[in-house]
């Protein structure tokens, strides 16, 4: 419990003055005070370094640009795990190889491996020769965790998600290869939610980890939540028109297929907002024309702090979309509409089966989305032949329902390493519980020694209720 609690106090005591939920939203200091006091509180305790320069793992060699896409470049075989706060059992390996951008030149990105103590075994399909182990190796795809370099997952202490997936992964037996994306934690541009690129550094990642570990499985399976369930989708998408080989199926759970809905005005979530910096350097978005000053100097003071997303919600706190922009219709801009239509995923062939997990009750992406990316990608004939399903976790949100269908999507990634067929197609079911509505539990109230921004954010309970109120706004789905 180190940091939590003594944080805890120090939030009970120091806090509730600096972190001002009533500036106004042309006061740059007081938006900066509070962003400020935000990070400290919610961000920094987890950091393994800050600033993250300083660890010089993260700086991109001299030679990088003779490497080639998926080659190692840097490698750290014994990750020191005393900063970190994985499962006992576990250990950790870092690197940093190549991936390419939207141009297709060659860009440094950064993955961690997190090993499990022993590696799972198949019993249908042993892995490996004779007398040789293999761990079998699950690529995950990370959420949102902010935009610039200091928000890189391998720089997280409890790599983000934690018990919601990757500790669980490692616990049973697989080896888990977590991408940062180019862009967090190297030096170059992070295009948030351009989830093919994002894909061709999961992609990469496994390659670059395979090449220097030939203890990990040929075969791998993809996995990601939230921004990562889109980036899993996309490399889906991928593998049928740029396979690398092993591939066994991949796992989108609460994925926004469409990054952003160009028919609606902006709403006041800071996702958008970090979104319009993607469109601005891909597209040429102007933000000084859609961003009123103050909210502009704001998000780019987040990010000159190596603020996440919780400073982000800090910075925007209880705003509504007119006071943070001066053209609320931006995104039926022709640079977001040029976006949208480059960057979405489904309605594309698939080059292997899709799992699809979906709380319905899910609060940040909402599920019109991946209903309809379900349904486009269904309704394309080139996927007749591959398992395309869309599970529902009734009534659980974005989080939770990662831990509510934990039984499920753990059978479905066993069942791919064991080559068991797969119904051709695509297919629903929902996932419930019998016991009465009100008696199953929803929020995530339990701490891990760390504090979980996006559940302290969401839907954790276990703050005290005067910290209830940095509730910091978070709206409604884009899709
Ligand atoms: C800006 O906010 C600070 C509190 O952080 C307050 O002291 C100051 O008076 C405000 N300035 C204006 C112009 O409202
Ligand atoms: C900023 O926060 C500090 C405490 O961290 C406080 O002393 C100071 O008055 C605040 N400044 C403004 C302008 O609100
Ligand atoms: C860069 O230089 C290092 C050290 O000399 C070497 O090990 C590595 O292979 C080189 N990388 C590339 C991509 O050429
Ligand atoms: C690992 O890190 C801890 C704390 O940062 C340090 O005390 C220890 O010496 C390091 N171990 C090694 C082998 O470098
Ligand atoms: C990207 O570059 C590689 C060489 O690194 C080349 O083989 C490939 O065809 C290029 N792809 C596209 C889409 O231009
Ligand atoms: C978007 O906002 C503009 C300006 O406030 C308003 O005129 C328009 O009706 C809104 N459009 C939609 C689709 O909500
Ligand atoms: C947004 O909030 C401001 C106060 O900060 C208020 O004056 C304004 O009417 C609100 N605008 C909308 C569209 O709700
Ligand atoms: C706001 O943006 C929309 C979409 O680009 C554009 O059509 C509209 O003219 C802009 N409004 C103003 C007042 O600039
Ligand atoms: C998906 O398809 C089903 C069945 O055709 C339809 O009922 C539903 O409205 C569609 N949902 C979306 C979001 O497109
Ligand atoms: C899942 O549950 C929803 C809501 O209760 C229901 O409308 C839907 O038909 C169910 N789907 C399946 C495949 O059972």
């Amino acid at each position: 419990m180190k940091t939590f609690l003594s944080l805890l106090a120090l939030a009970a005591t120091l806090c509730q003055c600096q972190i001002d939920i009533s500036c106004s939203p042309s006061n740059l200091s007081c938006l900066e005070n509070r962003t400020r006091a935000d990070q400290a509180l919610m961000e920094l305790p987890n950091f393994v370094t800050y600033p993250i320069q300083d660890d010089a793992f993260y700086s991109t060699p001299a030679n990088f640009t003779q490497a080639k896409p998926g080659q190692i470049v840097k490698l750290e075989v014994l990750t020191n795990v005393t900063a970190y706060d994985v499962p006992p059992g576990t250990s950790l390996s870092r690197f940093m190889y190549a991936s390419v951008d939207d141009k297709n030149q060659t860009v440094p990105a950064t993955g961690i491996i997190l090993w499990p103590f022993t590696p799972k075994t198949f019993p249908y399909n042993p892995l490996g020769t004779a007398g040789e182990t293999k761990y079998p190796l699950v690529a995950w795809a990370h959420g949102t965790s902010g935009v610039v370099r200091q928000c890189a997952v391998s720089n997280l202490q409890n790599l983000q998600y934690d018990f919601r997936s990757v500790f669980t992964l490692a616990n049973v037996g697989y080896a888990v290869v977590l991408s940062d994306y180019a862009g967090l934690g190297t030096d170059v541009p992070f295009n948030y939610l351009a989830y093919k690129l994002h894909a061709n550094d999961v992609v990469y990642s496994v390659a670059a980890a395979q090449s220097v570990f030939p203890e990990l499985s040929a075969e791998w399976v993809s996995f990601g939540h939230s921004e990562g369930g889109g980036v899993a989708w996309a490399v889906g998408e991928r593998q049928s028109t740029s396979p690398i080989p092993g591939f066994l199926g991949t796992v989108a759970a609460a994925p926004p297929p469409f990054p952003i809905a160009t028919t609606s005005n902006v709403s006041n979530s800071v996702f958008q907002a970090f979104l319009s910096f993607t469109i601005s350097h891909l597209y040429g978005l102007d933000l000084a024309s859609i961003f009123k000053p103050v909210p502009l100097q704001a998000l780019q003071y987040v990010e000159s702090i190596g603020g996440c997303n919780d400073a982000g919600y800090a910075a925007f706190a209880t705003f509504n979309a007119s006071d943070i922009y001066s053209n609320v219709s931006w995104p039926m801009s022709q640079p977001a509409v040029d976006f949208a239509a480059e960057y979405s995923v489904s309605g594309k062939p698939l080059g292997g089966p899709l799992l699809i997990v979906q709380g319905s009750a899910d609060t940040v992406v909402g599920t019109v989305g991946a209903m309809a990316g379900y349904n486009a990608t269904c309704a394309l004939r080139e996927n007749a032949g591959v398992s395309v399903q869309y599970v529902s976790v009734n009534d659980q949100d974005h989080n939770p329902s990662l831990y509510a269908s934990q039984r499920f999507w753990l059978q479905w990634i066993e069942d791919r390493f064991n080559r068991l067929p797969l119904q051709e197609g695509c297919s629903m079911a929902n996932l419930s519980s019998v016991r009465p509505v009100g008696s199953v539990q929803l929020a995530e109230r339990f701490l891990v020694e760390y504090e979980k921004p996006w559940v302290t954010i969401f839907s954790a309970t276990f703050l005290p209720s005067w910290l209830w109120k940095l509730d910091l706004g978070y709206a409604q789905g884009t899709s």
